[in-house]
């Protein structure tokens, strides 16, 4: 029987970040992946999408071409071209993955993996016909789409009427109508595109605002965007069945039934803990998510959880985050995770992004903030790049200790402006420090220092 040092279960972001950190610190490594290296992210989720995304851009921007001087005869997407672009994408990365874990000396399994139980000589697994022992295990198996008791949605998604992240990415033709149930992140970057691509798009949502946690401003902000752009949204409403060719929906206590050709389900995710043995070796979970404290330990020793299935915040950056965590604690190196300054980003156009606290989760915990909100037009490049935008950068500022403790921004490149507001959340600068800070000029992440000075 084959022994490692560690084995990792799950290949999607967590699973082989730890994997190629502790080969790399020369553990001797086994990764079990059923379906394919790089997980959600890679072939059904962040990857995939921005593919996608970034030609729906291309087409926006084509579309918008005179206001800048440029004429463009006729520009439309090519669905079908789009999708094998970005499988190449997906297959390029799934392969480099691949042969990282060669390089390292990782052994990948490719099937699913179960804890069988627990021996003085480690942790047995089988997966593939074989058992195999190790003498720690890191469970990063991800999550998988929430599929409510929603009468006639498990038939739609038997039928191929409706749709899930995974299924909605690899469609070769176009919706004529496409129904979003669920306004997060998914379900709006999703409509971001297929709208952009010419399908007519709906969006059902149970709260009165779209972008879930997101600040209420900006998602304000986003939803006029989108508005603007043609999507339909029906907020507060929720969906109560799904028809055949339609989705039925209860507004005000009235029941609406509108026409689609097919149905994307994106109301959030859940940790996968079931059918990988938990139960095997006394592995805690709670609300079907596996507990883990700051050091992503569970309650057996040896036993690790990073990413999605321990349900703290399911994005691919903390995965890898808490999967280094894991890996140095499994080395005795000191370390912990901090949540505190995780970015989170959706990549519609305009671009959302995210860290730290809004003024409600502020006053909720009874701190005292001030907070600052500036037109992203402040910026110079912003105005000489954006025809009529209406983006704006809001800093959220502790005022007792004068520290920036979130930033929220809607505008062009905020995706890739964030992590330097996560720095600042992360390192506790004083904002008198930050002033001294120069900022590359022209850029639109100069509203933060204009926003700065405005505290
Ligand atoms: P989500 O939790 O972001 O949004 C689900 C939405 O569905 C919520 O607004 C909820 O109120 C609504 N909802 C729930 N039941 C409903 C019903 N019966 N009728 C109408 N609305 C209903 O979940 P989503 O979009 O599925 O994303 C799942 C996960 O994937 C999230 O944790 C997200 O962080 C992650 N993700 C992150 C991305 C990024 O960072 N750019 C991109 C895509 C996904």
């Amino acid at each position: 029987m084959d022994k490692f040092d560690l084995i990792v279960l799950g290949g999607g972001p967590a699973g082989y970040l730890a994997a190629e950190r502790a080969a790399a610190a020369g553990f001797k490594t086994a990764l079990f992946e059923k379906r394919s290296l790089g997980g959600v992210c890679l072939n059904e989720g962040c990857i995939p999408s921005k593919a996608l995304l970034n030609s729906a851009k291309i087409l926006d921007y084509a579309k918008r071409a005179e206001g800048y001087g440029v004429r463009v005869s006729e520009a439309s997407i090519d669905h079908a071209a789009v999708t094998a672009r970005k499988n190449k994408v997906v297959k390029a990365l799934v392969s480099g993955i691949g042969m990282k874990m060669k390089k390292l000396n990782v052994t990948v399994i490719s099937a699913a993996a179960a804890i069988t139980g627990k021996s003085g000589d480690g942790f047995f697994v089988t997966g593939g016909g074989e058992t195999y022992l190790a003498d720690k295990l890191l469970i990063a198996t991800g999550s998988a789409p929430l599929t409510p008791p929603i009468p006639g949605l498990r038939e739609g998604l038997e039928s191929g009427f409706c749709l899930t992240n995974r299924e909605i990415l690899d469609m070769t033709e176009l919706p004529e109508s496409l129904v979003i149930i669920g306004g997060g992140v998914i379900g709006l970057e999703m409509a971001s595109y297929f709208n952009s691509a010419g399908a007519s798009v709906t969006v059902i949502e149970m709260l009165d605002k779209i972008a879930g946690a997101t600040e209420k401003e900006i998602s304000d902000i986003l939803l006029k965007n989108y508005k603007k752009a043609g999507v339909t949204f029906k907020l507060s409403c929720k969906v109560t069945s799904v028809g055949a060719d339609s989705v039925t929906y209860a507004e005000n206590g009235a029941e609406k039934t509108i026409p689609a050709s097919k149905v994307l389900v994106s109301i959030g995710r859940r940790p996968i803990t079931d059918g990988i043995g938990l139960e095997a070796i006394g592995v805690y979970t709670e609300n079907g998510a596996v507990v883990t404290d700051d050091r992503m330990r569970t309650n057996v020793p040896g036993v690790y959880a990073a990413g999605d299935v321990n349900g703290k915040s399911m994005l691919a950056h903390t995965a890898y985050r808490e999967a280094e965590v894991a890996v140095n604690h499994m080395l005795g190196k000191k370390d912990f995770m901090r949540y505190a300054a995780i970015p989170s980003v959706i990549y519609t156009n305009p671009e959302v992004a995210s860290v730290g606290e809004t003024p409600e989760s502020a006053a909720d915990k009874g701190i005292d903030v001030k907070t600052v909100s500036v037109s992203m037009r402040l910026s110079g490049r912003y105005i000489a790049e954006v025809n009529g935008g209406n983006g704006i950068a809001k800093l959220v500022v502790d005022s007792k200790n004068s520290r920036i403790i979130g930033v929220h921004l809607i505008g062009s490149y905020v995706s890739e402006m964030i992590y330097g507001a996560a720095l600042m959340i992360e390192t506790k600068i004083k904002t008198d420090s930050l002033k001294e800070l120069v900022f590359p000029h022209p850029t639109v992440c100069e509203v933060i220092r204009e926003a700065l000075f405005e505290i």
